[in-house]
C-alpha cells in the first residue's frame, strides 16, 4: 500500500554497486534501505481485501464519486469536465492550496501550501528536517512512519509513552515530554487526536507543548490528520501553523475526516520558508505532482467539507453508543474508555492470549478484522492485549455482531 507507493522496498541491500558510465560505483546505505516493514500496513495489506468485515480502519466511510459530485459547486464541476490529464502543479492546484490555506487563520497563505500524499508528507518532511544523530521525540505507540524515517536516518529516537488512566484510556502526559526535551532536541513530531488511543491535549497542555518546543528550540512537526473529529468541537486545538508558525510543519488531509483516502490527496502547511522550499525540491524524487482528478475532486470536497465532516460525525456518534451497549455487555472480557477524537478507539481485551492470536482467531473464525496491539511495536505491557477498533464505517453493527460472537464463546 502506501508505502510501496513510496518505494520504501524493504529487501533493499544494505549496500549496492551501481554501474555508472561504465565504472563501479559504491554507494553507501540510504535511509530508505534501513527502514522496517511498516507493520500496519503490512497487516492491511494480508487481510483488508480479504475478509468480509472490517472493524479497524481509521478512515470514515469512503465516498462514492457520485455522491461528491452531487456536492460539486459550479466552478469545481467545470474544472472536472474539462480536465487534462497532464502533469500537475509540483505544489499542487493553486485553487486547492487556497481552500486548503482557507482552514487556518489568516496569517496562513496558499504558497505556504504544498499539497501531497499524507504519507510522502511524512516522509518528505522527516527528509527535510533531520540529519543522522540529530534527537527526535516521537509519541509510541504511534503511526509508525512518524518514527521509522527518523530512526532509519539514523537519528536518535526519544519514546514519548502514555500514562495509564484510572478510566483504562492512555494519556500523554506534558510532565513527561519535559523530562525528555532539551536543548539537544532537534524535532518534536506529535498527533493528536492520536492514532491509536484517540488521546487528545487539552488547550492549556498544547500550550504548554509549543512552550516547551519555543524554549528547547526544536521544530514540531504535528500530524493532524484526525483533527476536525473532535467529538466535542469545543476542544478542537489550534494547528501547529497557527500556533508555532516559525518552526513547525502541520500534516493534514482528506483520507480520513472526510471519507477520501483513495485520492491520495493530503497536504503540508509550513511557513518557514527554508524548510518549504527543501520539502518542494524532496518532492520532485517521490511523485513529482498530484494526479489531476484527485485534486479537483479534493477541491470539490473541501468546498463541502462542513457537509462532509457532519456527515462522519454522524457515523461516529452512533457507532459510539453502539460500542457503549456493546462493551457494558462483555465488561468480563474487555474494558471500553470512549476516545476524545476521532473514529479511532483501543480497548483492552482480557482474554489471556496475545492480540495477534486474538485477531488470527477473529479472521479465521468470523472474517472480520481488527488490529493486534503487536503492530505497534513499543508497548508498555499493560497494551498487549489492546486492539484498534476503527468506528467510522456505516457497516460497523454487522462487525459488532461478529465480535460478539467470538466474545460470547471466549466468556463461556
Ligand atoms: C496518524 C496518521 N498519519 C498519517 C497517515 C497517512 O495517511 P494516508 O494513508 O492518507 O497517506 C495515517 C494513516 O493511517 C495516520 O493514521
Amino acid at each position: 500500500m502506501v508505502s510501496e507507493e513510496l518505494g520504501f522496498a524493504t529487501d533493499v541491500p544494505v549496500s549496492q554497486e551501481l554501474l555508472t558510465e561504465g565504472k563501479r560505483e559504491e554507494i553507501s546505505p540510504s535511509s530508505c534501505a534501513t527502514l522496517g516493514p511498516f507493520r500496519i500496513e503490512r497487516y492491511f495489506a494480508k487481510h483488508e481485501f480479504s475478509v468480509q468485515h472490517l472493524l479497524c480502519c481509521s478512515d470514515c466511510e469512503p465516498l462514492h464519486i457520485k455522491e461528491l459530485l452531487e456536492l460539486a459547486d459550479t466552478d469545481s464541476l467545470k474544472r472536472w469536465e474539462r480536465m487534462s490529464l497532464g502533469y500537475t502543479e509540483s505544489s499542487g492546484l493553486p485553487a486547492l492550496r487556497e481552500e486548503v490555506a482557507n482552514m487556518y487563520n489568516s496569517n496562513v497563505a496558499a504558497s505556504e501550501v504544498l499539497v501531497l500524499a499524507p504519507e510522502e508528507g511524512i516522509f518528505l518532511s522527516m527528509q527535510a528536517l533531520l540529519q543522522p544523530d540529530d534527537e527526535v521525540i516521537v509519541m509510541v505507540p504511534g503511526y509508525q512512519s512518524l518514527s521509522e524515517v527518523a530512526k532509519a536516518m539514523g537519528c536518535s529516537i526519544k519514546p514519548w509513552g502514555p500514562v495509564l488512566q484510572s478510566d483504562n484510556s492512555l494519556a500523554f502526559n506534558l510532565d513527561t515530554l519535559a523530562a525528555l526535551i532539551g536543548p539537544e532536541t532537534k524535532a518534536v513530531i506529535v498527533n493528536f487526536p492520536h492514532n491509536p488511543t484517540g488521546a487528545l491535549l487539552t488547550a492549556s497542555e498544547w500550550k504548554e507543548l509549543i512552550r516547551l518546543c519555543r524554549d528547547n528550540q526544536a521544530f514540531l512537526f504535528s500530524d493532524e490528520m484526525y483533527r476536525l473529529l473532535e467529538h466535542d468541537p469545543s476542544t478542537r486545538l489550534p494547528s501547529a501553523c497557527e500556533e508555532m508558525p516559525e518552526a513547525s510543519i502541520t500534516l493534514s488531509g482528506v483520507s480520513k475526516t472526510i471519507g477520501l483516502p483513495g485520492l491520495r490527496i493530503g497536504w503540508l502547511v509550513c511557513k518557514n520558508p527554508e524548510v518549504m522550499s527543501r520539502l518542494r525540491e524532496l518532492r520532485d524524487y517521490t511523485t513529482i505532482c498530484n494526479s489531476a482528478p484527485s485534486e479537483i475532486l479534493a477541491l470539490m470536497a473541501l468546498r463541502a467539507q462542513d457537509k462532509l465532516l457532519q456527515r462522519s460525525m454522524s457515523i461516529i456518534s452512533s457507532n459510539l453508543m453502539l460500542l457503549q451497549d456493546f462493551f457494558a455487555q462483555h465488561k468480563a472480557a474487555a474494558t471500553w474508555h470512549a476516545p476524545k477524537a476521532g473514529p479511532i478507539a483501543f480497548p483492552s481485551f482480557h482474554l489471556g492470549k496475545p492480540s495477534s492470536v486474538t485477531c488470527q482467531e477473529l479472521i479465521d473464525q468470523h472474517s472480520l478484522l481488527l488490529l493486534p496491539a503487536e503492530v505497534w511495536e513499543h508497548q508498555p505491557s499493560q497494551q498487549q492485549q489492546r486492539l484498534r477498533i476503527g468506528f467510522g464505517r456505516s457497516s460497523m453493527q454487522a462487525a459488532l455482531d461478529k465480535l460478539g460472537q467470538y466474545l460470547a464463546q471466549e466468556e463461556l
